[in-house]
């Protein structure tokens, strides 16, 4: 199995691009399946998640055209698909879930096994089978898979008990086929559903409030292709803004909306990191002045994103103080604190809460990647830490990070893929 070999480095210095953000480009893909027309995606990410995403469109018929070269994706979906995701393709990614909307608005049928991914929680999906339920699907749960039916889908009304990002995604997927209006209420509010509705607009959809917790949506009898746009990942881009931060360098972050990683930016600056930005680049600077350490509480957005709450962590394993990192959106998000620890560092979890007393120098380890966030977070760590930090099990990370070494190594980081 592959690994990453992280040597202390630093400071980083130099320009990064940011990718296309993961968790906007996989509903989107799902989304086509709706469209009676080629669809063309642009700056999407070269992931192993995309190319899962990828396998399972194929998988019920669509045809696919992966030009990474280019940034783009070209989709087109004859009128009869299958409405059954394989498994071997949705065990490897939660997301494959965002299939579920789409193909029972397309079919009227959907047979699609529980999904896989992350380790970071239950993670259920009881908040995407109410709402199909409220659009009049007939939801039959079978061991290891779930069924929904609904000859016509009706338009209703959603109340999530939690903004669930895929739940809200699945539903609005759902209802723009469907006769009449439906509205979701304490919807998910990340800018990756605004990317999502703006991309069902451009095909005839009609969806307002998106990017607020009540949504509409009226829906249409069809939907036509189009060309679309992927928005920057919030989550890499937060990720470097850290990595200029632990190395105490100075990185300029370019195509990012700066917009969306405000809570990033608000506690970044909160420890003494100097955050400037523009509308599409952001300098972060650690060596401006000393760092000191604070607290963060993950939160759905506009919240501090749970997907930075692991490279976070790991910037305040380097500052003197101690920090209280509270978690409340997955119940087993702090499976780095183990290994963060096995390189010095001194993290107590408590519940959902990890308490930190930074400023013991880390040292590299042999570590292991559990998930891609804290996969991600180990890498940061590593960079901080004196000698050899190993990691293993980093296929995690190239799920979700877009040529991660290399523009890691662009900016100074000594880092190295090794296999075997
Ligand atoms: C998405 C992101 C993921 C991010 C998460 C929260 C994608 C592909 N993934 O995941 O990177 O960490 O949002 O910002 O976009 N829940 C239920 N029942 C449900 C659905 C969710 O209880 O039916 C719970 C989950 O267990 C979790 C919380 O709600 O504790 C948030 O999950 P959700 O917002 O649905 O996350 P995902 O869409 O899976």
């Amino acid at each position: 199995m592959a690994k990453f070999l992280v040597q202390k480095s630093g400071p980083l210095y130099g320009e990064v691009d940011i990718s296309g953000s993961k968790n906007a480009v996989l509903p989107i893909m799902a989304a086509s399946l709706l469209a009676g027309a080629e669809c063309e995606i642009m700056g999407v990410p070269a992931l192993k998640d995309v190319e899962v995403m990828c396998g399972l469109l194929r998988s019920v018929g669509s045809s696919v055209s992966e030009d990474y070269a280019n940034n783009r994706i070209v989709i087109s979906t004859p009128e009869r698909v299958s409405d059954e995701a394989p498994y071997e393709l949705v065990k490897k990614m939660r997301a494959s879930i965002l299939a579920m909307g789409p193909l029972l608005a397309k079919t009227g049928r959907v047979r699609i096994p529980l999904p896989g991914g992350c380790a970071i929680g239950l993670r259920p999906i009881d908040l995407h089978l109410k709402g199909l339920q409220a659009l009049g699907a007939e939801i039959t749960p079978k061991p290891g898979y779930v069924e929904a039916k609904a000859e016509t889908l009706r338009g209703g009304n959603v109340y999530l008990d939690f903004p669930s990002v895929g739940a809200t995604e699945n539903i609005i997927m759902a209802a723009v086929l469907a006769d009449g209006v439906s509205i979701i209420e304490n919807a998910a509010e990340e800018p990756e559903i605004v990317n999502l509705a703006n991309f069902l607009n451009k095909m005839g959809a009609k969806i307002k409030g998106v990017g607020t917790n009540t949504i509409k949506i009226e829906g249409v009898k069809e939907l036509s292709g189009c060309k679309h746009s992927v928005i920057p990942d919030r989550i890499e881009t937060g990720t470097f803004m850290i990595a200029a931060a632990i190395t105490r360098g100075n990185l300029l972050i370019k195509n990012v909306l700066p917009n969306h990683v405000k809570p990033i930016t608000a506690k970044l600056r909160e420890c003494g990191v100097s955050v400037e930005y523009n509308d599409e680049s952001i300098l972060v600077r650690g060596d401006a002045s000393p760092l000191r350490s604070t607290d963060i509480k993950t939160l759905p957005y506009p919240g501090f994103p749970t997907d930075v709450q692991p490279q976070f962590m790991a910037l305040l394993t380097t500052m003197n103080g101690p920090s209280v990192i509270i978690e409340t959106v997955f119940e087993n998000r702090f499976m780095h604190v183990g290994e963060l620890n096995r390189m010095g560092a001194n993290i107590k979890i408590e519940g959902n809460n990890a308490i930190l007393h930074g400023g013991r120098p880390l040292e590299g380890a042999k570590v292991i990647c559990t998930d891609l966030r804290a996969g991600a977070a180990l890498v940061l760590a590593g960079l901080a830490a004196e000698g050899t930090t190993e990691i293993s099990e980093i296929y995690h990370i190239e799920r979700g990070y877009s040529n991660f070494i290399e523009k890691f190594r662009k900016i100074g980081a000594a880092i190295l893929k090794i296999d075997g």
